[in-house]
């Protein structure tokens, strides 16, 4: 990476390009913590239905909790009805955030049949309009997650990309697959090239950053301003530390197996201590998962972590995990 890689969103400055996607059922506090502590600048939210947030559920306060190690923060808001997003924006109004971003991607049938998430690349006017109330009504940067489009048969993300940049946003991330596509299939780097060409707000990309030679590529490819990184941080919060390392023409080392198992004692402490113990024992199962990925005892250890019924058995498993993997596979 050559040039100079920070990135300005509305009034937000990012100092790296390395953004934490947003995901639902993962990006909570201590998640997002601990990918902090590894590198990971701004974070988001899991998805947050703006109709829960009027509602005020005990489980929309968990996703929006936060505190001050955790900024800068996204909040991702999914929903296509005005009214809705004005009482979620006035209920925001009183809290912590940098940056609100609104969800025009998510593939999910329950919410694309009610015309939210990736719903709204049908309607790319819709779109602008929600989007023209949300930048009018909130004093901070506005963003929007779209994909390249519906299906193949119908990539429209310049079209939604515009509608958009138009409606005042401060940015633009765009999942480079369709609707249809979900989490599989390739991604299309010749469409995000094209909507960041079209643009004149920052363009971030996500879509298989596993690794640096792959952030490398989206750069290369679609000369995008910044990459959000979702399942490559799943078990993986060093992949922070490969980026920067690749930014500062720096070599990365791989984590050992007691670096591995340090980070997961404390992410599952965290857990317990975010949620309960019970609930947060709970919670770290499939993060457990996702950590020891690839390992040649995996599938045994998943099965013991899951009959754990104790944070102390928990961390006991964790500790013969340390104590009796050898290395991690090349
Ligand atoms: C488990 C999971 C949950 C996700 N939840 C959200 C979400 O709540 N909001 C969102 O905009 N994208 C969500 N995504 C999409 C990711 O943010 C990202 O755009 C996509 O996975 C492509 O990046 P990747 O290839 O690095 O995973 C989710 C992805 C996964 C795997």
């Amino acid at each position: 990476m050559q040039k100079d890689y920070a990135i300005k969103i509305g009034n937000l400055q990012l100092s790296k390009p390395f953004i934490l996607s947003p995901m639902a059922g993962v990006s909570d506090l201590p998640f997002r913590l601990l990918n902090r502590s590894f590198g990971a600048e701004l974070a988001f939210t899991e998805m947050i239905d703006v109709r829960s947030i009027s509602y005020k559920s005990k489980k929309t306060e968990q996703m929006l909790a936060s505190e001050a190690q955790d900024t800068p923060l996204g909040i991702q808001l999914v929903g296509n009805e005005p009214e809705f997003i004005l009482k979620a924006l006035e209920v925001l109004s009183t809290r912590t955030f940098d940056l609100l971003d609104f969800n025009a991607a998510c593939p999910v049938r329950k919410v694309t049949s009610r015309g939210k998430g990736a719903g709204l690349l049908k309607e790319p006017k819709k779109l602008n309009s929600l989007l023209k109330i949300i930048v009018k009504h909130l004093s901070r940067p506005v963003t929007v997650k779209i994909r390249t489009g519906w299906d193949r048969n119908s990539i429209n993300s310049k079209t939604v990309a515009l509608a958009a940049q138009d409606a005042g946003v401060a940015a633009v991330f765009i999942h480079g697959r369709t609707k249809a596509q979900g989490y599989t299939g390739s991604v299309d780097y010749a469409t995000i090239a094209q909507v960041k060409k079209t643009l004149n707000i920052p363009v971030i990309a996500s879509g298989d950053i596993f690794s640096k030679v792959l952030a490398e590529k989206m750069f290369n490819e679609t000369g995008c301003d910044g990459v959000a990184i979702a399942r490559g941080a799943l078990g993986n919060p060093w992949i922070f530390k490969e980026m920067l390392a690749y930014h500062n023409h720096k070599k990365f080392h791989k984590p050992s197996i007691d670096n591995i198992a340090l980070v997961m004692g404390e992410h599952l402490k965290a857990c317990a201590q975010f949620y309960s113990p019970d609930k947060g024992l709970i919670r770290f199962r499939k993060f457990f998962n996702w950590y020891t990925k690839g390992l040649p005892n995996a599938r045994l250890m998943r099965e013991k972590m899951c009959r754990a019924k104790t944070m102390q058995e928990a961390l006991a498993l964790i500790e013969d995990f340390r104590a009796n993997t050898k290395s991690m596979p090349k």
